[in-house]
């Protein structure tokens, strides 16, 4: 039986939201962060990793049943510490603070996958042209064909993760997302649909634009 762990980096600096943590908003009522995580019912493991020195703040202000422990300087290594606070778990979802609406439906595409092909994350293929531009001026278009936006949970065999986190300290590696480092590792990666309402709340103008939504 899979042992599934949910790792939440929600440690962020809110630098794009003014410094304001985008996690404990309050949106329709509660923060932020707690849209999120009813999309994972059934998952009892749930890390938390939260700005330093904030643990005891969050756990106050959240009271939900997860273990938190204190981030780093980058996703990654808050990625990391999330992980290092889940020994038990065979399998793992990772999945953006930022991102409050991720479907059951998601979810679960992303978790048959893992168990399938070892490591799955949700995505969008691009449907914009896309553009090349260097000081405002383009220089050149980018074939859009096989290319894909990538969302959160990103799934993956905790075994697998924590070989790339481990070879990621010793070569300095440097990704945004884990399935970045599972790709370095030669790890084969599956990519399942994702879906266009989960957004990911990164700047002011994604917070308003949330707002239309009416606060569901
Ligand atoms: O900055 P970005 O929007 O890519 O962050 C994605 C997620 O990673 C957010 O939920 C943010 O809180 C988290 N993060 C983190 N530790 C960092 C930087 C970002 O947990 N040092």
């Amino acid at each position: 039986m899979p042992r599934w762990a949910l790792l939440i980096p929600a440690a962020g600096s809110g630098r794009r939201m003014g410094g304001r943590k985008k996690p404990l908003l309050r949106y329709g009522g509660k923060p932020l962060i707690l849209h999120a995580l009813a999309a994972f019912r059934g998952i009892r493991d749930v890390v938390i990793a939260v700005p330093h020195g904030e643990v005891a703040r969050w756990k106050r202000l959240l009271r939900v049943r997860a273990t938190f422990v204190e981030g780093g300087a980058r996703r990654q290594d808050s990625v990391a510490a999330a992980l290092a606070a889940a020994p038990d778990a065979t399998h793992v979802l990772v999945h953006d603070a930022a991102r409050p609406f991720p479907t059951r439906a998601v979810v679960k595409r992303v978790m048959e996958a893992t168990l399938r092909a070892g490591a799955a994350i949700p995505g969008l293929a691009v449907t914009d042209t896309l553009k090349k531009v260097r000081g405002g001026v383009i220089v050149g278009t980018v074939a859009r064909e096989g290319l894909w936006r990538v969302q959160t949970p990103q799934g993956a065999r905790a075994d697998w993760l924590r070989e790339a986190f481990a070879r990621a300290t010793r070569f300095r590696w440097d990704v945004t997302d884990e399935a970045g480092l599972l790709e370095r590792c030669g790890r084969g990666v599956a990519m399942v649909e994702g879906d266009p309402g989960n957004v990911k709340v990164t700047t002011p103008a994604d917070w308003k634009l949330l707002q239309g939504r009416g606060g569901r």
